[in-house]
């Protein structure tokens, strides 16, 4: 049976852990003799619904230094986008291919996906939530703080965003402190909270929310897919700004993360996104070495 990885939960704890450390040693030795051939003569299949600039880049580079070749389908190259069925798309593919990459909007079409493929399926960002963003996010931690077991994370913004909603598995998984700080209408899924426990609260005050924070992350208000909606989230959220007033309340030693791409002056200011406290672009490079850790961990 292939093994997805559709949410941060198809890991264990553990495993999660050692991908993260493996990830670190990946990008040390990106040509690690094990790995140069982990994709020989396999082929990656990149299914994208949506735009992407780090997400395709780093999956094909990593597949490349795998040893493998990708092909790559936007939606005005796949019979898709004119009423194949996702799980006949599934079936095709999979007969062929040896790993499914998809980026899409709601995440059944990545569940379904995996439900008719008899391939390792990889979500590469649904509506609900963003994985592989996690994966480097947390080795950017890891490799700048060390552990995140015991520190005290803050979102900021829309906690609907499927960057956050990954954040929330995250919190429970690796045993950390999320506070959640969103207005009314932009809270995580309650049952996402739910399974949180503990770990994840909501909070409406942006200052609370970041008092002595290890970490402050925050995404884009208006994500792919809510354009329409982008003149209201803006006015909904112009309170939750990352800016360098809000940063100075956080601990002295604080991280600031951001998935990218950002909007300067909305979600954060220039200042703090180019700023000492700023690990965007480790962030950013680490999707490569993590997504190779996460490549071998389903194939190897
Ligand atoms: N962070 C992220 O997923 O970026 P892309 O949309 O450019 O892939
Ligand atoms: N929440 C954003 C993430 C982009 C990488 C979106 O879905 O557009």
């Amino acid at each position: 049976m292939a093994r997805h990885f559709l949410t941060l939960k198809d890991l264990s704890s553990s495993e999660l852990v050692a991908l993260i450390h493996r990830a670190i040693a990946l990008k040390r030795d990106p040509t690690a003799p094990e790995t140069a051939a982990l994709l020989r003569l396999r082929t990656m299949v990149l299914i994208f619904e949506k735009s992407s600039t780090r997400t395709r880049i780093s999956f094909e580079v990593a597949c490349a230094h795998l040893g493998g070749s990708s092909v790559f389908l936007s939606p005005s190259d796949s019979q898709m986008s004119r009423g194949e069925s996702v799980s006949d798309t599934a079936r095709i593919v999979s007969s062929m291919a040896d790993l499914i990459v998809m980026r899409t909007g709601e995440h059944s079409r990545v569940r379904t996906m995996a439900e008719h493929s008899a391939v390792p399926v990889i979500n590469a960002l649904s509506q609900d939530f963003h994985p592989c963003q996690l994966l480097a996010d947390l080795q950017t931690f890891f490799e700048h703080r060390g552990d995140i077991r015991g520190a005290c994370v803050a979102f900021l913004g829309d906690g609907s965003s499927n960057v956050c909603q990954s954040w929330v598995e995250a919190a429970a998984m690796m045993g950390f402190e999320l506070r959640v700080g969103a207005p009314e209408g932009y809270h995580p899924h309650p049952d996402l909270l739910a399974a949180a426990n503990k770990h994840c609260t909501i909070i409406t005050q942006p200052q609370e929310a970041v008092i002595g924070a290890d970490l402050v992350i925050t995404d884009t208000w208006a994500g792919m897919g809510q354009e329409e909606e982008k003149v209201q989230r803006l006015a909904a959220l112009s309170d939750f700004q990352v800016n360098e007033s809000l940063m100075a309340m956080a601990s002295q030693e604080a991280l600031f993360m951001h998935c990218l791409p950002a909007y300067r002056g909305q979600e954060v200011s220039a200042e703090v996104l180019e700023g000492p406290q700023s690990v965007v672009w480790d962030e950013a490079e680490n999707r490569l070495h993590a997504q190779k850790a996460l490549i071998e961990m389903l194939m190897g």
